[in-house]
């Protein structure tokens, strides 16, 4: 029996800081219900104290999904705090997500606090968070810029004030996953009541390494991953949902973990978030790409029509996508063309296959792509 982890999904909060993404309440309850079927188990659904939309929006989702705690992001302030539970007041299972920052970057320029002043800030937060649930996460941003002895004594403090999660972001995007790793293991080791909170790992993508840092931290014992859909959010994102859990399907082997996510509704949810936030999601992006499930040269063309498992690790169905694609291109070859005419219903003798695929050569070298009705041309002439 493999341990869970819990997917707390952020598209709504983190997801929603993108430049330029707003989304009305309606949009988000559309989403958090995607979420819901989805399988996540937590979702973030805004900061309430930012403004009444997003008070409004996490107010609604509170009152309107069921199996799911919705989770409200607060500053590690009494204000934000009582905002947060009144917008969750009617949730099934509220969580307040509070916290501030722990590197010595935050405290000096931003928070302009002692480690001290910002430690007892955070006990105080989590303490006043309590009035409200006993389901609360802390957050200390920053953690992957920050001193870890520094970190230690945080979590251990706000986990006896009643935190039941621990958030350990690197808000930043700057750990490489050997050290995002070791940084949860050694919260594990070194931290004396740690068995009474799930810690979690929330990363951001600006050097490209937001799921690998966060399937390093699952390997390292954190069992809880803080994702977006597309991988949206702040600068260069936050980790992409359906890459953890694709990841965490495939690589069973490996991670021996598990999820309640339903991977079949991948690209489903991936293409509504994609239309109501107004971000394409690129090409080649892993798990929910257009291109994801194509092969265009004529070796891989060549492998995959006979056999599929030599250059696709999942089936483009089982994350809900259409069915493997072969598009024909200047580095197609006869396998790929021979299967995209067979699909038009053509036969030919192997003369005339032949006659057609030199034509289609030079068709090809001028082209991105061969499509049906340039196919349709090259036979009828
Ligand atoms: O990246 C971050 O540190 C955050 C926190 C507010 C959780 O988003
Ligand atoms: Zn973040």
């Amino acid at each position: 029996m493999y341990d869970r982890v819990t997917v707390f999904d952020t598209t709504l909060r983190d997801g929603e800081q993108s430049p330029g993404v707003r989304l009305s309440t309606d949009e988000k309850l559309e989403i958090g219900r995607a979420l819901v079927d989805l399988g996540v188990n937590v979702i973030e659904a805004g900061f309430p104290v930012s403004s009444p939309g997003d008070f409004d929006a996490v107010r609604t989702l509170a009152r309107e999904l069921d199996g799911v705690q919705v989770c409200a992001l607060t500053r590690a302030r009494k204000a934000d705090i009582d905002v947060a539970g009144e917008a969750l007041s009617a949730a099934e299972d509220p969580r307040i997500h509070t916290g501030l920052g722990v590197s010595d970057n935050h405290l000096h320029y931003k928070l302009k606090m002692s480690r001290a002043e910002a430690l007892e800030t955070g006990v105080s937060a989590v303490r006043h968070a309590k009035r409200y649930t006993d389901n609360i996460e802390y957050f200390m941003e920053d953690s992957g810029r920050a001193d870890r002895e520094y970190v230690f004594r945080v979590v251990e403090a706000v986990i006896d004030a009643g935190a039941t999660t621990i958030n350990v972001p690197d808000t930043t995007g700057y750990m490489y996953p050997g050290e995002y790793r070791s940084l949860i293991e050694s919260i594990r080791e070194s931290v004396p009541n740690i068995d009474k909170a799930v810690l979690s790992c929330h990363c951001h993508n600006d050097l490209g390494m937001a799921t690998a840092n966060t399937l390093a931290g699952v390997l390292g014992g954190a069992r809880q991953v803080e994702v977006a859909i597309n991988g949206i959010g702040e600068r260069a994102g936050n980790t992409a949902l359906e890459e953890v859990a694709m990841a965490l399907v495939i690589r069973r082997d490996l991670f021996e973990v598990e999820t309640d996510i339903n991977p079949g509704l991948l690209t489903g949810v991936s293409q509504l978030v994609s239309r109501l936030t107004g971000m394409m999601v690129q090409r080649n992006k892993a798990v929910v790409g257009a291109n994801a499930f194509s092969h265009s040269s004529g070796i891989h063309q060549d492998g995959v029509l006979k056999d599929r498992s030599t250059y696709e690790i999942m089936a483009p169905e089982s994350v809900g996508a259409e069915k493997s694609e072969i598009v024909l291109t200047a580095r197609s070859g006869r396998h790929g063309l021979r299967h995209r005419l067979a699909q038009m219903g053509f036969d030919f003798t192997e003369e005339r296959f032949e006659e057609i695929y030199e034509k289609f050569v030079t068709m090809a070298d001028g082209k991105r792509e061969v499509g049906a009705e340039d196919l349709r041309q090259l036979v009828a002439s």
